[in-house]
């Protein structure tokens, strides 16, 4: 095996979970009381300050670990403020300042903060960001985590009113299926696709599934109008998401198809 050798995820799931529907639900009809943890709240208060005297477009790069992806979007949208948030202040203590940076590489600040806060925080003062990546987020692909996932979280509801143009990249086709299916229930159709192979790595997780020849997945969405979707299509949706759960099979090509509900319900 290679230094850069990683296994395909392996799962007790086949398909997606159908519990989705009724999680995505329940979290957006109910708040998120958990309290915010000081560092989050000192985070926020570092990058609002920031915003406060900024002009250009708010980009956010999501579970950014070591902030490579951060510096790399930093120099594709120098008008913009990218801000690189992960929990981790080890991964944080790994980047690499001068790697990317350029004289066109625009501005960027890396904070350690838990997006369980953090989103909630940005979305109740009513941050706008253009755009929002979420590359690679922890899979948590044991079935009963499903929680831990961020479609599955309470904070999931926060994450959408953020709004923006989001792009999630995955190596487990069934996280981004099961995102899609999440965004359908805020009446989002997302767009799914595969990565061509030699896509030029923004991560270190993105080099080291490329290196070991794993397919990656990239879901687009644009959250413009977001809300939760009338009973009767959360019921649709749960129901097409057990058969699929069952099935296992095109988790990919039913999420890009059958989680548009007005195509599929002739709405
Ligand atoms: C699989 S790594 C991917 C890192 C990076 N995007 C990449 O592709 O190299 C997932 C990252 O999510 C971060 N993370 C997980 N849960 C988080 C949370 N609740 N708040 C902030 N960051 C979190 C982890 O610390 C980790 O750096």
């Amino acid at each position: 095996m290679s230094e850069f050798a990683s296994r395909a995820i392996t799962s007790n799931q086949t398909g997606i979970h159908a519990d989705i529907p009724a999680l995505v639900a329940k979290y957006w009809q109910h708040e998120f009381l958990k309290p915010v943890a000081e560092h989050s709240q000192a985070a926020f208060a570092q990058v609002a300050e920031r915003l406060a005297s900024f002009a250009g477009p708010l980009i956010l790069d999501s579970c950014c670990g070591v902030g490579e992806s951060t510096a790399e979007l930093a120099q594709r949208y120098p008008e913009a403020l990218v801000v690189g948030i992960d929990k981790s202040a080890h991964r944080l203590g790994k980047h690499v300042f001068h790697k990317k940076a350029s004289a066109h590489c625009g501005e960027y600040i890396l904070v350690r903060a838990d997006l369980n806060d953090f989103w909630r925080l940005a979305a109740a003062a009513n941050w706008q960001p253009k755009r929002h990546f979420l590359l690679y987020p922890n899979p948590w692909p044991k079935k009963k985590h499903l929680g831990r996932r961020w479609h599955g979280a309470p904070v999931f509801p926060a994450f959408v009113q953020l709004g923006g143009t989001i792009e999630l990249r995955s190596n487990w086709p069934i996280y981004v299926g099961e995102f899609a299916l999440a965004l359908a229930c805020v009446g989002i159709n997302a767009e799914v696709r595969q990565l061509p192979e030699q896509v030029e790595p923004i991560t270190p997780f993105e080099r080291k599934y490329q290196a070991s020849g794993q397919p990656l997945w990239q879901l687009t969405a644009n959250l413009a109008g977001a809300n939760l979707v009338a009973p009767e299509n959360i019921e649709y949706l749960a129901q097409h998401a057990a058969e699929l759960a069952e099935s296992g099979e095109g988790v990919l090509k039913s999420a890009a198809r059958n989680f548009a509900l007005g195509d599929a319900r002739g709405a």
